[in-house]
């Protein structure tokens, strides 16, 4: 009884949250610790392979994702939109144009996420379906690295839209209005299907629906179609 005592007030908390989740993971869990005071929280940002991974060893309470594996068995919970944009740098000949058909996206230099990422797995799963061949540049573990990269003119890259707007940075960067994107997805919070969640889990998964809408109130003005042509018009 003692420990159930201690387990209520001091709670662990271990989230697990693929790459594009750490522009607002992070910020959720200050008012969170606030209202919980004394839970100690661990907090991984991977990519989906190895997310899947730390799934099968049932080493986390709660996963943040965006592409759910078949295996395990999970309860998923879906809470925003995280739609995948082809960002170019300002300066690329292509910015500006509308409606631009998938094939101008043939041989170009291109810089692409490492295996194991949900985001590459979408980009190629859409590239191979249109016969798309673009020239891999470079492969890098890291959007914030590929932005640097493609502020650097090594290539375009396709990215969680969430990448550019939470940063500010959106000033850097072109999204290009390419047929077939935005890639549309979303975020889901999910636990093992089997697993009885600790008090702590079972609050914070409620928080974070419940904040979902003030999320959505931030991150949704500035995503989907109608805002993609907005900011192009700009
Ligand atoms: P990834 O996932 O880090 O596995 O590419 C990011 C996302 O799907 O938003």
């Amino acid at each position: 009884a003692v420990a159930d005592l201690k387990g209520m007030k001091q709670g662990q908390l271990r989230l697990a949250v693929i790459t594009t989740a750490k522009y607002f993971v992070p910020r959720l869990l200050g008012p969170f610790c606030h209202r919980y005071p004394g839970i100690d929280i661990s907090l991984k940002v991977t990519n989906h392979q190895h997310i899947q991974e730390r799934m099968a060893n049932n080493e986390d309470d709660l996963y943040i994702i965006s592409q759910p594996p078949e295996q395990p068995d999970l309860k998923i919970y879906p809470f925003l939109e995280n739609p995948l944009v082809v960002l170019a740098p300002k300066s690329h000949p292509l910015v500006g144009q509308s409606k631009i058909p998938i094939t101008a996206l043939n041989d170009e230099p291109f810089i692409m996420r490492e295996p194991g990422s949900g985001t590459r797995q979408a980009v190629q799963k859409l590239l191979e379906t249109h016969k798309i061949d673009v020239k891999v540049r470079l492969e890098l573990g890291s959007n914030e690295a590929i932005k640097q990269a493609i502020a650097g003119g090594l290539g375009i890259s396709v990215l969680s839209q969430h990448t550019i707007i939470s940063e500010g940075t959106t000033g850097e960067f072109a999204i290009l209005d390419v047929e077939n994107f935005p890639i549309e997805r979303h975020w889901y919070v999910a636990h093992l299907a089997g697993k009885q969640l600790s008090v702590v889990a079972e609050s914070f998964l409620e928080y974070l629906m419940e904040e979902s809408h003030e999320l959505a109130e931030k991150f949704l003005p500035n995503l989907g179609r109608d805002s993609l042509k907005q900011q192009l018009a700009k």
